[in-house]
């Protein structure tokens, strides 16, 4: 297990000890001993606090969000075909460096997620990927699942799998540079889905790895999707996305879980993509954040949106008219952690050529510039003309 320097406490932790040095300061200021006992437990709680729990409050800070840069080499590799770029390590290093290099990223971005490869590639000029995000003042995280797969006895489910083994890949990653971490469960909604026991076993994976994560110093994203393919209708998906968020956070508190030191990456609500009554960017708003605002616990310090498909400027637009609706009155900060709601644009413009990567660099900016604005309440759609 990594040692965290901020983890030593410095002064005596046993309140009887602490309570009699108060008393001779006591003395001198005139307070009462009890009142600077209670300031000093309080400066030795935070003395001791795990430096994750920093993390997680930093991630979102400032109204950034996170660009999720995690697709595995097959996903990649697919959104590559598309545009008949080569599908090879080399083509997802610069890419990933295209990425990770551009101007400014830091400054609507706060947290980068990357794949085990990239996590082990460097730039063309050799700088470790880690490192160039640690310059730049961007945490690292890292994807840490193997991925979805199908669920025993439970046809059209899927059970993300990684946990064997997880906490010694942790303790790699954390000593690589890495500070967070990230676990994606799926849902599927379909005739007489999701079942129960896909949502508990999702549920209690996600508990599971979330534990592991702080044991290693990590800050978990705890990422549970429920997917917008289907015809369901707005209010399945919201009953679906309530029961799953209850079955996760009961699960993180059975494995202790410490909700302050993590970040939930939870879908939109949504109907389904096929379904032919599609909602006003206020209705999805407001159904969105009465879900969350019933099951997310008010410690959580930040809910960081997957985007799932969603077009670009349509994320934005939801994301943003949360915040102008809701934002005083929300105990948590609510952001973005968006891979091709983001990326995409970007993608569409280098298609694999170098001479591409200065323009493609800036449609990456500007996509991520407009979420900040949505986590200020502030982005319009109209407006957005790129
Ligand atoms: O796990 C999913 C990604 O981190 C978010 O991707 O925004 O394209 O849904 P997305």
């Amino acid at each position: 297990m990594p040692v965290m320097s901020d983890e030593k406490s410095t002064v005596d932790s046993h309140p009887g000890g602490e309570h009699s040095r108060a008393g001779t300061a006591a003395d001198l200021s005139g307070q009462t001993e009890s009142h600077l006992a209670c300031e000093a437990y309080e400066r030795r709680s935070k003395a001791s606090e795990p430096a994750y729990i920093g993390v997680a409050k930093t991630l979102l800070a400032d109204d950034k969000g996170l660009l999720a840069v995690d697709e595995s080499p097959g996903t990649c590799n697919q959104r590559f075909a598309v545009f008949g770029i080569a599908q090879s390590e080399a083509a997802r290093r610069a890419y990933r460096e295209l990425i990770l290099t551009a101007p400014g990223l830091v400054d609507s971005i706060g947290g980068v997620i990357l794949h085990d490869e990239t996590l082990h590639q460097s730039t063309k000029w050799g700088q470790a990927f880690v490192e160039v995000l640690r310059e730049a003042g961007i945490v690292t995280g890292v994807k840490v699942d193997i991925g979805a797969k199908d669920l025993a006895m439970h046809p059209g489910e899927k059970i993300t799998e990684g946990l064997d083994g997880l906490r010694e890949r942790l303790n790699t990653y954390f000593r690589v540079g890495a500070r967070f971490a990230k676990w994606r469960a799926v849902i599927t909604i379909g005739h007489g889905l999701p079942s129960r026991a896909s949502i508990e076993a999702n549920a209690h994976a996600l508990g599971r790895y979330a534990a592991l994560c702080q044991e290693a110093g990590l800050v978990p994203v705890v990422e549970p999707e429920v997917l917008m393919e289907g015809h369901h209708s707005l209010t399945t998906c919201l009953e679906v996305t309530e029961q799953v968020l209850l079955a996760v956070f009961i699960q993180l508190d059975h494995q202790d879980v410490r909700l302050d030191g993590m970040i939930l990456k939870p879908n939109m609500v949504l109907a389904g993509l096929d379904c032919p009554q599609q909602l006003s960017a206020e209705e999805i708003a407001d159904v969105t954040v009465d879900c969350l605002r019933r099951t997310v616990p008010a410690a959580v310090p930040g809910i960081a949106f997957l985007s799932g498909g969603q077009p670009a400027k349509l994320a934005s637009q939801r994301l943003s008219t949360m915040n102008r609706r809701s934002r005083s009155r929300l105990p948590w900060a609510l952001g973005f952690s968006f891979a091709r709601a983001i990326q995409q644009p970007a993608l569409e413009i280098w298609r694999g050529n170098d001479a591409n990567v200065l323009p493609a660099q800036q449609a990456l900016l500007h996509r991520a510039r407009c979420n900040r604005d949505a986590c200020r309440g502030t982005y319009e759609i109209a407006s957005d003309q790129q």
